[in-house]
C-alpha cells in the first residue's frame, strides 16, 4: 500500500514558503545583474552594441573596446547583434532600461535609427557612434562618431589603380565585392573609389555585389563573379576578408591571385597583410579598428558632460606589397 504523505506542520510549511520567497527575489536580483541601475561602485556603465563577428577587423575592435574597458575601469555591458540590426535596436533599448551611463555602439547600416536614439536620448543618455555611421538628419541624438573616413579609404584605393593603370591599353575589367547592403563603409567606398577611377575611362566595373563582409560571401560572390565575366583584370574587396574569400575562387578558376588578378583590400588586419606581402593582394588602404582606447575617454568625458568633437577620424595608412612585408613582423592584429 502506498504511504500517505504527511502535511507539512504549519511551522515548517512557513520556514520553506519563506525560504522559497527569498529564493525568488535572490534569483530576481541575479537576473538583473546586466539590469540593474548604472554604477554602485563608482564606475562608469558603458552599453556597448557589436554589429557580429563578421570578419577579422571585427574580432580585433571587439577586443580592442573589452580591453580598453577592462583598463580604464569601464564596467562594459557588451551585446553582439549578428549583423541584424533588429537585435542592436533591441540591445540599446536594454541598456536604456538599465540606465546605463552611455551608449556605444556601431550601427550595421546607415538608416532606421531615429525612434530608437530618440529614446536614448529622452532618457539622458548619451550615445557615442564608433566605427559606422548614422545617416540621421538630427545630429543631436549622437554625442560624437567615432572612426575612419570611409569615402578616403575607397579613394585611396582608386588612386592607387589609376596610377597602377597607365601602362593598360585596353579596357580594364574591375569587379567589386561590397560590404554589407546599407553599410556606412560599403556606401563611402564604394563613392570614393568610383569617384578616383572616374579619372581614367579605361577602368570600367563590370559587376558589383555584396559580399556581406565575411569570407565566405567573398568567395561565394567571386565564383559567381569569374563565371560571368571571362575577363576580369582588377577585384576590388571592400574588406580583407572577402578578399581572403575571393583568392579561394580565383585560384579555382586556374587564375593566379595577384598577377592575372590585381588585387585592392580595405582593411590590412593580419591575414590581409601576410596575402600581399605574398604577392596574392596587391594594395590595402588600412581601417584601423583599435578604437577602444578612444571609446573610453569618450565615455568618460561625456559622462561627465565634457563637450567633445562631433567627429573623431582615426588615423590610417595604404600598404604595397613591400610595405607589407616590412610591417608585418609588428603587426598586431
Ligand atoms: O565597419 C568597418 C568594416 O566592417 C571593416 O572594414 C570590415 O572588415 C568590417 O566588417
Amino acid at each position: 500500500m502506498r504511504k500517505m504523505r504527511t502535511p507539512l506542520a504549519p511551522r515548517r510549511a512557513a520556514a520553506v514558503i519563506a525560504a522559497v520567497l527569498l529564493a525568488g527575489t535572490v534569483a530576481a536580483c541575479g537576473n538583473s545583474d546586466t539590469g540593474s541601475d548604472a554604477a554602485d561602485d563608482g564606475r562608469i556603465v558603458l552599453g556597448f552594441s557589436q554589429v557580429g563577428a563578421e570578419s577579422g577587423w571585427r574580432t580585433a575592435n571587439t577586443n580592442s573596446i573589452k580591453e580598453a574597458a577592462t583598463e580604464a575601469g569601464v564596467e562594459l555591458r557588451f551585446d553582439d547583434a549578428q549583423q541584424k540590426q533588429e537585435n542592436q535596436i533591441k540591445a540599446i533599448r536594454n541598456y536604456i532600461q538599465q540606465k546605463v551611463d552611455v551608449i556605444g555602439f556601431s550601427p550595421v547600416v546607415e538608416s532606421g535609427w531615429d525612434t530608437v536614439l530618440k529614446e536614448a536620448k529622452d532618457a539622458g543618455i548619451p550615445v557615442i557612434l564608433t566605427d559606422r555611421a548614422v545617416d540621421s538628419a538630427d545630429t543631436s541624438l549622437y554625442k560624437t562618431f567615432l572612426g575612419s573616413d570611409f569615402v578616403k579609404e575607397g579613394r585611396l584605393s582608386g588612386e592607387w589603380l589609376v596610377e597602377n593603370s597607365k601602362a593598360a591599353t585596353g579596357d580594364v575589367n574591375i569587379v567589386e565585392l561590397q560590404g554589407t547592403t546599407g553599410s556606412a563603409p560599403a556606401n563611402d567606398r564604394k563613392k570614393g573609389f568610383a569617384e578616383a577611377i572616374a579619372a581614367d575611362p579605361k577602368l570600367k566595373v563590370v559587376a558589383s555585389q555584396s559580399g556581406d563582409f565575411t569570407r565566405a560571401g567573398g568567395k561565394q560572390v567571386m565564383e559567381q563573379f569569374l563565371k560571368a565575366h571571362p575577363k576580369i583584370d582588377v577585384l576590388f574587396a571592400h574588406n580583407d576578408d572577402m578578399g581572403l574569400g575571393a583568392l579561394e575562387a580565383i585560384t579555382a578558376a586556374g587564375k593566379e591571385p595577384g598577377k592575372d588578378i590585381t588585387i585592392i583590400t580595405i582593411d590590412a588586419v593580419k591575414d590581409g597583410m601576410q596575402a600581399l606581402a605574398d604577392g596574392k593582394f596587391n594594395f590595402i588602404a588600412e581601417c584601423s579598428p583599435l578604437l577602444g582606447p578612444q571609446l573610453m575617454d569618450l565615455a568618460k568625458k561625456v559622462h561627465a558632460g565634457e563637450e567633445v568633437p562631433a567627429r573623431i577620424e582615426t588615423e590610417e595608412t595604404t600598404f604595397t606589397q613591400e610595405q607589407a612585408t616590412e610591417a608585418l613582423p609588428d603587426r598586431k592584429y
